[in-house]
C-alpha cells in the first residue's frame, strides 16, 4: 500500500528522491500495518488490513462485534494462536512479525487487553517491577526506591488503592479494576505505541474519565495510540486524530473524529450495506 501510494504520488520526472526520503521518514516514525491477513483455526479473520499510525497521533478503531478488532491487537502483540498469512507490521521501520512477544514489547509496543489475564501468585508490584527491569540493559539494576515512588504516584493518578500492589495480578479484580491495571502497566512501561483494546468496557463514567486522563497525560509527539472501542463515549475523553471502521477484517472507512458521532447515530449497517453494494 505504501509503495503503491508512493508510486501514485511521484511526479513523472522530478523529486523522486525527495519522495523516497519522505516515505522513509514516514515509515521510520510510525506503526504500519500493511496488507495484514491472519487466520485462527484456518478461518481467515483479518483480510488484508492496512493502517498507518504516525507517532504523535491517536487513531481509533471502531467496528461491529466480531469484526476482528481484538484479533488485530493480538496478532500485533504476537499471540501464538493466530497465523499471519500475508502482510507485515512495522514499528518505526522494524518488522515485528518474526519477534517473540517480549521482543515486541522491548521494541516499544504495548497492548492493553480487552480481557486481561489473571496471574495468581505474582504480585502486581513484582510483575511491574520485573517488566520494567526487563527493559534495562544487561547488568543494570532497577532503583527500587525510585521505582516504588513512581509506581505510587502513577497509582494515585489512576485512583488506585495501594493494596493493589500486593495483590496477585488481576486476580479477583473487578472488570474496571483490571482495565485501570492495564493502563497502569502502560504508564510504567512507557511504550512508543500503545494499543488499547476496549479499555473503556466495564468502566463507569468516573473511572472512564480517570483512565482517559491517564492516556491523555501520556500523549506525546513521539508516542502513538491505537484505541479500539465499540462505543463513541470513550472518544469524548480521548479525542482521536482519526477514526477507522473495521468490518469483516478490513478497514472500510476512515475519517475524522466526527465519523465516530455519525456511527453512534447511524450504527454500522449503512457502511456495510454500502460495502455490499460496491461488491
Ligand atoms: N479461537 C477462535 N476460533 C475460531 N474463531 C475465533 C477464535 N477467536 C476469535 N474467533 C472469531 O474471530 C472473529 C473476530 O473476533 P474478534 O477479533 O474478537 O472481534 P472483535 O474484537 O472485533 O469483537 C469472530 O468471528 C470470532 O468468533
Ligand atoms: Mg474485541
Amino acid at each position: 500500500m505504501l509503495f503503491e501510494e508512493f508510486a501514485q504520488n511521484v511526479p513523472a520526472e522530478k523529486n523522486n528522491i525527495t519522495h523516497l526520503q519522505l516515505l522513509l521518514k514516514k515509515i521510520m516514525s510510525s506503526l504500519e500495518i500493511i496488507n495484514l491477513s491472519a487466520s485462527i483455526n484456518d478461518t481467515e479473520i483479518l483480510k488484508g488490513l492496512t493502517l498507518s499510525v504516525p507517532e504523535g497521533e491517536v487513531h481509533a478503531i471502531m467496528g461491529p462485534n466480531g469484526s476482528g478488532k481484538s484479533t488485530l491487537a493480538k496478532v500485533m502483540a504476537g499471540h501464538e494462536d493466530y497465523e499471519v498469512t500475508s502482510g507485515d507490521v512495522l514499528l518505526n521501520g522494524t518488522s515485528l512479525l518474526d519477534m517473540e512477544v517480549d521482543e515486541r514489547s522491548r521494541e516499544g509496543l504495548f497492548l492493553a487487553f480487552q480481557y486481561p489475564a489473571e496471574i495468581p501468585g505474582v504480585s502486581n508490584a513484582n510483575f511491574l517491577r520485573a517488566a520494567r527491569q526487563a527493559r534495562l540493559p544487561e547488568g543494570e539494576e532497577i532503583d527500587a526506591v525510585a521505582f516504588y515512588k513512581e509506581l505510587y504516584s502513577k497509582m494515585d493518578q489512576l485512583g488506585m488503592d495501594r493494596k493493589f500492589t500486593g495483590r496477585s495480578v488481576n486476580e479477583g479484580f473487578s472488570g474496571g479494576e483490571k482495565k485501570r491495571n492495564e493502563v497502569l502497566q502502560m504508564m510504567i512501561l512507557e511504550p512508543s505505541y500503545a494499543v488499547l483494546d476496549e479499555t473503556d468496557s466495564g468502566l463507569d463514567i468516573d473511572a472512564l474519565k480517570i483512565v482517559a486522563e491517564g492516556v491523555n497525560a501520556m500523549r506525546s509527539p513521539d508516542r502513538g495510540f491505537l484505541v479500539i472501542t465499540h462505543y463513541q463515549r470513550l472518544l469524548d475523553y480521548i479525542v482521536p486524530d482519526y477514526v477507522h471502521v473495521l468490518s469483516d477484517g478490513q478497514i472500510i472507512r476512515s475519517g475524522s473524529k466526527e465519523l465516530a458521532l455519525e456511527l453512534e447515530e447511524k450504527g454500522y449497517d449503512w457502511l456495510t450495506e454500502k460495502q455490499l453494494n460496491k461488491n
